[in-house]
């Protein structure tokens, strides 16, 4: 059942658990993600960043996911990751998204306030929810998600008070030590820091750069009002590492076996994170 993402995360702050927030791109990373929210009956988070418009419009990715979740009456939301053309974001709202992310944290603060409350008032207009990004996490291994810098700015507390006071947004992704990709050493995940936004701001909170986060640190962060973690780089990694291993195995394959493989294997890793989460 698809639904707009403030009422999963609702809930999910409500009940303290996080919800998963998987990234896709194919027929094969929507299926996968799909069939996990089937199997575990857990509810989730399909997430199509801007950046894979070369491998998806947002028609088929919301036709796609439409179709294989027919059948499906767990709340799931339909979700446009890391946007930072609005244009985009207004597409994939007419093509049916449920939820979107405008990301304007490389604009100045208050380029960034005025474009995210436009975005917000088009989005809430349409019955779409809003989450936007204060500070900015730093890149680690193989991680997907472009022109980011090794430096991590940390969410200022207050600011974080009057962004979402001033925007309206319905979800805040904070930046508080993870990494987009793998860590390249020990995470130093800072949760003195998520306290410090909770008691001045009370709505759920995004983790970004989820991929080999300790549980013990992702459930420190949940009880602290984390309601949202993504994905990627991890679900890409596995998948890609047993595929390898699998066509060494001296079998003859087509390539319609991969597909299927693929299907299972994202299956498998984000079924394993849904149940850490909630
Ligand atoms: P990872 O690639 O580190 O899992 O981060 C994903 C993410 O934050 C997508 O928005």
């Amino acid at each position: 059942m698809l639904v707009d993402m403030k009422a999963i995360l609702e809930d999910a702050k409500l009940k303290k658990y996080a919800v998963g927030s998987f990234n896709v791109y194919s027929y094969e990373t929507i299926k996968g993600v799909i069939q996990s929210i089937k199997n575990q009956k857990i509810p989730a988070i399909v997430a199509f960043g801007e950046k894979y418009l070369k491998n998806m419009d947002f028609d088929s990715v919301y036709r796609c996911v439409e179709t294989l979740s027919e059948d499906i009456d767990i709340p799931f939301s339909l979700h446009l990751d890391h946007c930072k053309n609005p244009a985009n974001i207004y597409r994939a709202i007419k093509s049916g998204f449920t939820s979107v992310m405008y990301d304007g944290s490389a604009l100045s603060y208050e380029q960034n306030i005025k474009n995210t409350s436009k975005v917000v008032e088009v989005a809430h207009a349409c019955n779409v929810s809003v989450e936007a990004e204060l500070g900015s996490l730093a890149s680690g291994l193989n991680s997907n998600e472009g022109e980011l810098s090794d430096e991590e700015i940390y969410t200022s507390p207050s600011q974080a008070q009057d962004f979402v006071e001033k925007t309206g947004i319905d979800a805040l992704a904070v930046s508080i030590g993870t990494v987009h990709g793998m860590y390249r050493g020990v995470p130093n995940i800072r949760v003195d820091i998520l306290k410090k936004i909770k008691e001045k701001v009370d709505i759920p909170f995004v983790l970004h750069g989820g991929s080999g986060t300790p549980e013990e640190k992702l459930r420190d962060c949940i009880i602290n009002g984390i309601c949202k973690v993504n994905i990627n780089t991890e679900i890409s990694m596995y998948t890609l590492e047993n595929i390898k291993q699998n066509l060494n195995d001296g079998s003859k394959y087509h390539l319609s076996d991969i597909s299927l493989m693929e299907i299972d294997l994202v299956e498998s890793i984000v079924s394993k994170y849904m149940n850490i989460l909630s």
